[in-house]
């Protein structure tokens, strides 16, 4: 093996997360009154939206006879266990029980909270020290506001450990992957660097697309209009998320939400700037959040068509890892090392 070839470190594929970030668990559209059960790391939580359409977030068990308590159903803000009709508060503490005898007292049982938060369409969870999630931050996506940007969200739901997704985003070789699609070719490392949060990798690559003129929108539909061009491709791995920008046109962000050693959620946002498009711009505000509404989701199905490819290669791969624990690979990717470090250093914290 060369100096410059790097076998992995191999246990990283059964390392658990830092548990004091936040962690974008579920989209906004996705929780309602109705109890919606997540897990992250292991941790079954259910959130539920109260009469002021607030979001609370409390461990998915019920004290009494640990079944899920989102099976249950909210009562302004209170949620109620299926299975006997105990009532639990939004801070966690039992509030009815229906057959409570004249001589009984509630149950002094306490749900475990989690602090929560919704922000640019998703909703947060901070699973770690309670001390700290004032002194950490979600992941700002100031795009998602943004009038001059059209955003489109897939989710991904890989059998995978998360670094084997994470891994997949810090490569952008694997453009050969995509080729199908389209998505950018001829990626070259060019300058790396890390600090303890996080991991910065700058490739020069070609991108096919280039959105400088209205006529531009119509490459989207016709291949041949395409043409190669060199582009900036900057990757990060802002732990636990993920955020890339290729030239000036297209930003992707990847929330990481890792349920167990084998299974990941993640939430792939593609955002397409307007900014060419100047006299947009001058528009009255209303007229462009009805653009920005009415063009979401426009490309929902190249963003959806790279996730399975994605996907495919990373179950495999951990596929593998579960057939011939002992087999190692090869990398020649010098960002994967450090994403591997970031990983490791953070996990293990
Ligand atoms: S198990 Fe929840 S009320 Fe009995
Ligand atoms: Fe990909």
């Amino acid at each position: 093996m060369s100096s410059s070839e790097t076998t992995y470190y191999h246990d990283i594929r059964k390392l658990g997360i830092n548990k004091n970030h936040w962690y974008a668990v579920a989209r906004s559209i996705d929780v309602k009154t109705k109890p919606y059960s997540i897990t992250l790391w292991h941790q079954p939580v259910v959130l539920y939206r109260d009469q002021n359409r607030k979001v609370h977030a409390l461990e998915d068990l019920c004290p009494h006879r640990l079944v899920k308590l989102s099976s249950g159903r909210a009562i302004d803000d209170e949620i109620e266990c299926t299975y006997h009709g105990w009532r639990f508060k939004s801070s966690g503490e039992c509030s009815t029980v229906p057959y409570l005898a004249n001589n009984q007292k509630l149950p002094t049982c306490k749900i475990r909270v989690f602090p929560v938060q919704e922000k640019d369409g998703f909703i947060w969870l901070f699973p770690g020290e309670k001390s700290l999630q004032k002194v950490i931050s979600p992941l700002a996506i100031p795009e998602w506001e943004h009038l001059n940007y059209i955003a489109t969200v897939s989710v991904i739901k890989s059998h995978s450990h998360y670094s084997y997704l994470v891994e997949n985003l810090m490569d952008m070789h694997h453009g050969h992957l995509h080729k199908n699609w389209q998505a950018w070719a001829a990626a070259q490392l060019i300058d790396l660097s890390e600090n303890d949060q996080q991991v910065d990798a700058y490739y020069q690559a070609q991108s096919y697309y280039k959105i400088d003129k209205i006529w531009s929108i119509s490459q989207l539909f016709f291949p041949s209009l395409r043409q190669l061009h060199p582009e900036p491709l900057n990757v990060s791995y802002i732990y636990p998320n993920w955020v890339s920008n290729l030239g000036k046109d297209f930003k992707i962000y990847c929330l990481l939400s890792p349920i167990n050693e084998t299974e990941t959620l993640a939430y792939l946002i593609h955002f397409t700037s307007l900014h060419a498009f100047w006299r947009l711009h001058k528009l009255p505000e209303w007229f462009r959040q009805f653009i920005k509404k009415s063009l979401f989701g426009s490309a929902q199905k190249l963003l959806d068509g790279l996730v399975q490819q994605d996907i495919e290669m990373i179950s495999q791969e951990q596929q593998a890892y579960q057939k011939y624990p002992q087999r190692r690979g090869y990398e020649l990717n010098r960002a994967l090392v450090s994403t591997q470090r970031l990983i490791k250093n953070q996990a293990l914290k």
